[in-house]
C-alpha cells in the first residue's frame, strides 16, 4: 500500500504541461470535435477542451503561453490539442515546425459538399436569418461561377491547402481521417489513428455505441453501457435541404480538386 501511494506521489512529480506531440489541423466541420472526445477515452491521451488557436490567431503571446493551455501529462502521455483553421491558414506549417518538426498532424477530411452545408448550417445558426447560400455560393447566380471567395467554398479546395502544408511537412507525418467513415464505423478510424500516434490500440468498436436518433456514435462510458456520451446538439444538425441543381454544380466544381487530393494522398474518399 506504502509503495503504493509512494509511486503515485512520485507520479504526481513527474506531471507537468508539454507542448502538443500531435495537432488535429482540421477540416472545419470535417468531425474534429468527435475525434478529439474518441480520443481522449485513451488513457494515454491528454487533451486540451477549447481550441487553443495559438499558431494561427495567439502566435505573438509565444510558446510558454500555447503550454500553459495544455492539460499535465505524465511523461509517457501524449498531448493533443484540435483548432480547425490551422488547415487554411497559410503561416501555419511553418510556426508548427518550428515549434517541433516531429509533430504529428492529424486531418479529418469530408464531402467538401456536406461540409460547405454543414458550415453554412452552423452560420445560420449562429446569425439567425442570413443570405441564402446560393447568393453567397455563386456570382451573379450562375451556378457555372462558383465564388471561391467565400470560406465556405474554399476551406473544401483540400489539395491546394494541403500543398501548402507539403512544402513544409513529409506526407508521412499527417494521417487522413475519413470523416463519413468515423461515423459509420469508429472503431476502424480510431484504430488507424491510434497506430499513426504509436498509441497502443485501446480504443475499438466496443466503446462506441450508436444513438439512433441522432444517428451518430456516442462514446460509451463503461463496456456494459446500454447508453453513450453524445456530442452536444451544436454537432449533428439538421441541414436546409438545397436544390438539385446547387448540389450538382457544387459537385462539378469540387470534382477536380477532390480528384488531384485522391492522387496526391493515396487515399479515394469516394466522395461522388
Ligand atoms: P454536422 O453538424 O453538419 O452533421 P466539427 O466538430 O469538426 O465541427 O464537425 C462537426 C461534424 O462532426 C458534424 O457535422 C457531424 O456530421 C460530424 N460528426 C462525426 N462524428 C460525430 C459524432 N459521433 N457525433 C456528432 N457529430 C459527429
Amino acid at each position: 500500500k506504502e509503495s503504493e501511494e509512494e509511486s503515485s506521489v512520485e507520479g504526481e512529480s513527474l506531471k507537468k504541461r508539454r507542448l502538443p506531440h500531435a495537432i488535429i489541423i482540421g477540416v472545419k466541420k470535417g468531425g474534429t470535435r468527435a475525434l478529439l472526445e474518441f480520443l481522449r477515452v485513451h488513457p494515454d491521451v491528454k487533451a486540451t477542451g477549447p481550441e487553443p488557436h495559438f499558431f494561427d490567431k495567439h502566435y505573438q503571446k509565444g510558446l510558454d503561453w500555447y503550454r500553459n493551455l495544455m492539460p499535465e501529462t505524465l511523461p509517457h502521455q501524449l498531448t493533443i490539442e484540435k483548432t480547425p483553421s490551422y488547415f487554411i491558414t497559410k503561416e501555419v506549417p511553418a510556426r508548427i515546425c518550428r515549434m517541433s518538426n516531429s509533430t504529428k498532424l492529424v486531418l479529418v477530411v469530408r464531402d467538401p459538399v456536406t461540409r460547405a452545408i454543414s458550415d453554412y448550417t452552423q452560420i445560420l445558426s449562429k446569425h439567425g436569418k442570413s443570405k441564402s447560400f446560393q447568393s453567397s455560393a455563386f456570382i451573379r447566380n450562375d451556378t457555372t461561377k462558383i465564388n471561391t471567395s467565400w470560406i465556405v467554398i474554399r476551406i473544401g479546395l483540400y489539395v491546394k491547402h494541403l500543398e501548402n502544408w507539403l512544402s513544409v511537412f513529409p506526407m508521412k507525418q499527417i494521417h487522413f481521417v475519413h470523416g463519413e467513415n468515423l461515423v459509420t464505423n469508429p472503431g476502424e478510424e480510431m484504430r488507424k489513428v491510434q497506430t499513426f500516434l504509436g498509441l497502443r490500440t485501446f480504443i475499438t468498436e466496443d466503446n462506441f455505441i450508436l444513438n439512433k436518433t441522432r444517428g451518430f456514435p456516442c462514446i460509451k462510458k463503461t463496456m456494459s453501457s446500454k447508453r453513450g456520451h453524445c456530442l452536444d446538439e451544436s454537432k449533428g444538425r439538421k441541414h436546409p435541404i438545397l436544390p438539385e441543381s446547387v448540389i450538382a454544380a457544387l459537385r462539378r466544381f469540387y470534382r477536380p480538386f477532390n480528384a488531384k487530393f485522391y492522387r496526391l494522398t493515396n487515399i479515394n474518399f469516394h466522395w461522388t
